[in-house]
């Protein structure tokens, strides 16, 4: 008699999104529109429930701080009828040195999906090996993929498709702009890179061109700016490299989004931030609370934008 084993997809069909670069153009268009769709309902108070029979879990791994993330998939999951379980380093085994491998034959043997956040890309790629059910990258060292597609479907409720725009990145070259470039290959679009020197983006990054056709590189952060249609950037100092943060105030302080920098782009550029912000450091409070600034849309849009990726790397195309 066949059986349906229910909580493990087929290996073969299984994704995960570990980088930007796991999904094409052609699924990226996909999950727009069903972010698109997935938010209209919950705009409408409608239920939207595809996760509720048979019910899915979410195991959530959390090695840093979060606000956003967390509360985005965990929200997120219940909306879509199903359920969360949350993990962090000190109240796991994790932080007991369980290896990471072990960790993911125990954990997939019993959710549906898994959404990590950690320092090293590596060890998201050694639990997604060792996984039976899809990898999410909640952040790591070197990427932040969730974060780049809940901005792009930020863009394109605003100003439409992304493709052949300009992207303005002002500031660190850290996960976030690492992501950017990855996007900017796949959905070919332009970004303009702005770093001080010592902080620049690190081209032996797997999937992270720095001398392909889709960036360029700026000296002076404000002629970076100049004819973007995204303006964004973020802290100084990321997760994980707080030993340094003397050093990069010192290094970063014209590294400021402003009112001139902005003024540079054109006249309906956006400004973005994944947020958290620091107001007078990488970006001044009148640029982030400024007309130009859809952060707070952005930081909503996380919750619609992985509700679309999670119900895609589950169920497959819908429509
Ligand atoms: N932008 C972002 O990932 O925020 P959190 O660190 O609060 O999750
Ligand atoms: N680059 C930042 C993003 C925080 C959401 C960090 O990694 O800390």
């Amino acid at each position: 008699m066949g059986m349906t084993v229910l909580h493990s997809p087929p290996f073969s069909t299984m994704k995960h999104y570990l980088q930007f670069s796991d999904l094409t153009a052609d699924e990226y268009a996909y999950v727009l529109q069903r972010a698109a769709f997935i938010k209209a309902k919950f705009k409408a108070f409608e239920k939207y429930q595809p996760f509720a029979d048979p019910d899915r879990t979410l195991a959530m791994i959390f090695e840093k701080a979060s606000t956003r993330t967390r509360v985005s998939f965990e929200a997120g999951m219940y909306q879509m009828g199903g359920s969360v379980v949350h993990l962090t380093t000190g109240d796991s085994q994790l932080g007991r040195a369980e290896p990471i491998e072990d960790t993911a034959r125990v954990i997939s043997r019993m959710v549906d999906m898994v959404m990590i956040r950690t320092f090293e890309q590596s060890k998201i790629e050694r639990f997604a090996a060792y996984s039976r059910v899809p990898v999410i990258n909640g952040l790591t060292n070197e990427y932040h993929p969730c974060q780049v597609l809940a901005d792009i479907f930020t863009y394109y409720e605003y100003r439409g498709s992304i493709q052949g725009k300009t992207v303005a990145w002002v500031g660190d070259g850290n996960n976030m702009a690492n992501t950017w470039l990855q996007a900017a290959q796949i959905l070919d679009f332009t970004v303009h890179v702005s770093t001080p020197g010592g902080y620049g983006i690190d081209g032996s990054i797997d999937g992270v061109e720095v001398d392909g056709g889709h960036v360029k590189f700026f000296k002076d952060p404000t002629e970076a700016c100049a004819g973007a249609d995204l303006v964004t950037t973020d802290v100084w100092t990321s997760m994980g490299y707080e030993a340094e943060n003397e050093a990069r105030r010192a290094a970063f302080a014209n590294w400021r989004v402003d009112a001139a920098m902005m003024a540079r782009a054109k006249p309906d550029a956006l400004f973005m931030h994944c947020l958290p912000a620091h107001r007078g450091e990488e970006v001044t409070e009148e640029v982030l609370e400024g007309p130009q600034s859809v952060v707070w849309d952005e930081a909503e849009n996380r919750m619609h934008a992985q509700k679309a990726l999670m119900e895609y790397l589950l169920l497959g195309r819908l429509t």
